[in-house]
């Protein structure tokens, strides 16, 4: 039998009460792990409460509060995996020209959310943790409509492998979701499950993919302690289609 690598280690998940963060929080606690998965409203933090059904903590934090990061990181440190899944920034989808300025750079919220629970998180990370943080398909398939997505979601992998070559041997890889059917296209409303259908028509795996899937990318990078610097797409090939 493999050795469990996630047994009694300090897991914590920013933008873990929803989709992907919620899967990861899930897989890595039915894996042995001690999770802290922390969001912003408290509606997804009373779901995110009855999905772990006080098998993990779920707290609340912004990415851009420094004050709640740290109150989760002290509590939680030291920490062994951290993991950054939260959306953070505006998602304007219009061709560039048509954004305003202020449009644009509120894409670029993610990033300094980011950037902020990997600076507030720091001090408390183990010797030997790994960061993960999720960017997108975008950063690398160029549609037309997606520039403000893109350029965050290019920062995003970019940061991630500046910070693998400055905090090693702490381990920093990225996560890269394609196109993946979780609340952040709950406003589709009933036409949900038609239009993520529609969109993936063209992909190599003809569907949206589920958060367990790109969970299951996260648990990867975080168990194996031989990956850093590098992306990992869980996109049914959305960047080759
Ligand atoms: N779903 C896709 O197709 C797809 C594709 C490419 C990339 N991604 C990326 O994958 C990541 C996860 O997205 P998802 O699809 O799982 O979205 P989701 O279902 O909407 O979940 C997002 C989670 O992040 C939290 N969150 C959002 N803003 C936050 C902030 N400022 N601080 C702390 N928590 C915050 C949300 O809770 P609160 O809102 O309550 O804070 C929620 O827990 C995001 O980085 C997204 O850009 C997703």
């Amino acid at each position: 039998m493999s050795e469990n690598k996630l047994a009694n280690k300090k897991v914590v998940i920013i933008g873990g009460t929803a989709g992907i963060g919620l899967a990861a929080a899930v897989a890595a606690s039915e894996a042995g792990a001690i999770v802290w998965a922390a969001g912003r409203t408290e509606a997804n933090l009373e779901k995110a409460r009855s999905v772990a059904n006080g098998r993990f903590q779920v707290v609340q934090a912004d990415t851009h509060d420094a004050a709640a990061l740290e109150a989760v990181f002290r509590e939680a440190g030291p920490i062994d995996h951290l993991v950054s899944a939260a959306i953070g920034g505006e998602r304007t989808l219009k061709p560039f020209l048509e954004q305003t300025e202020e449009q644009f750079k509120a894409a670029y919220d993610k990033l300094w959310g980011y950037a902020k629970v990997v600076r507030t998180a720091a001090p408390f990370l183990a010797e030997q943790a790994s960061i993960t943080l999720v960017s997108g398909s975008p950063a690398r398939k160029i549609k037309p409509s997606q520039s403000a997505l893109s350029c965050v979601g290019a920062s995003v992998e970019n940061l991630a492998r500046c910070l693998a070559v400055e905090m090693a041997p702490i381990r920093v890889n990225i996560v890269s979701p394609g196109t993946i059917s979780t609340s952040m296209f709950d406003w589709m409303g009933e036409e949900k499950a038609e239009k993520l259908k529609a969109m993936t028509a063209g992909h190599l795996i003809k569907r949206p993919g589920t958060s367990e899937e790109v969970a299951e990318g996260i648990l990867f990078v975080m168990q194996n302690g031989f990956v850093t610097g590098t992306t990992v797409d869980v996109d049914g090939g959305r960047i080759l289609s």
